[in-house]
């Protein structure tokens, strides 16, 4: 698939999961610290565990350089503003909290929570609703790619989960494989190349020139050792990071290597 390639800022997300005490806003600390040295091109957000976010957009905001490049986002939300719902959090209290993007669909909440596309799809709404960024979390499971089938699984994602109305400026894609999340093992850069060619290819086709400047993240098993091969391929614009994002030093070489 050939695509022009757009000139969009990269972004480094990282996504804490369930990961994260208190005492982690010291890594918060070091990431702002060492933000203020990254090139000017990458946008840094940190997903904390949903139980951190205030804590963490107050410390951002009290921070010496308030032009850092850096927000705050969350893992998941709930598809309601507000009511009956018990232990459920709503896109306008992530914002109130001071989010500034959420993570929706991720591989993790489809497996664990049974959240479909349709689900996933609400949610997005939900996130623009409250008028944050949502990033839309696709991809593939081992058994799924061995059968061949990884472009299929990806279009249907990505027809399912994403509503119409997105932008560059509301929407942002991460392709995330999921054999690839906490294994070590990553697609070689030929394949991330045919599936974010193949997700451009898409986006474009249903979102005009919208859909050629939205940002496209790699996720799964990203590393400061194979962070700037992955950032190098065609069509991707950033990194959606787990494990590596829990340590300041990793996530800032992550971003170093944009
Ligand atoms: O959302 C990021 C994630 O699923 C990737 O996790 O630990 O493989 O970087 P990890």
């Amino acid at each position: 698939v050939s695509m022009p390639v757009p000139a969009v800022r990269s972004l480094i997300a990282g996504n804490w999961k369930m990961n994260g005490l208190k005492a982690a806003s010291s890594e918060l600390d070091a990431i702002l610290e060492g933000a203020a040295q990254l090139s000017s091109g990458v946008d840094l957000l940190v997903c904390p565990p949903a139980t951190l976010i205030a804590a963490f957009a107050d410390r951002l905001a009290a921070h010496a350089n308030s032009a850092l490049p850096v927000a705050i986002g969350a893992q998941d939300c709930h598809t309601n503003a507000a009511g009956a719902h018990t232990g459920d959090i709503s896109a306008e209290m992530l914002a109130d909290a001071g989010a500034r993007t959420i993570i929706v669909g991720h591989s993790e909440r489809r497996a664990d929570h049974a959240e479909t596309d349709a689900i996933v799809r609400t949610k997005a709404q939900a996130v623009w609703r409250a008028g944050l960024v949502a990033i839309v979390c696709v991809g593939e499971t081992q058994g799924e790619r061995n059968a061949g089938h990884t472009l299929d699984v990806v279009a249907g994602q990505l027809a399912g989960s994403l509503p119409d109305g997105a932008t560059a400026a509301n929407l942002v894609v991460a392709y995330e494989p999921v054999w690839a999340i906490g294994t070590g093992m990553t697609p070689t850069a030929a394949d991330v190349e045919e599936v974010h060619g193949f997700i451009r290819q898409t986006l474009t086709q249903r979102f005009n020139g919208e859909g050629e400047r939205m940002r496209l993240l790699y996720g799964g098993s990203v590393k400061p050792s194979n962070a700037s091969e992955l950032m190098a391929v065609p069509h991707v614009n950033g990194a959606l990071v787990g494990g590596a994002s829990l340590k300041a030093s990793d996530f800032l070489a992550i971003a170093a290597g944009c």
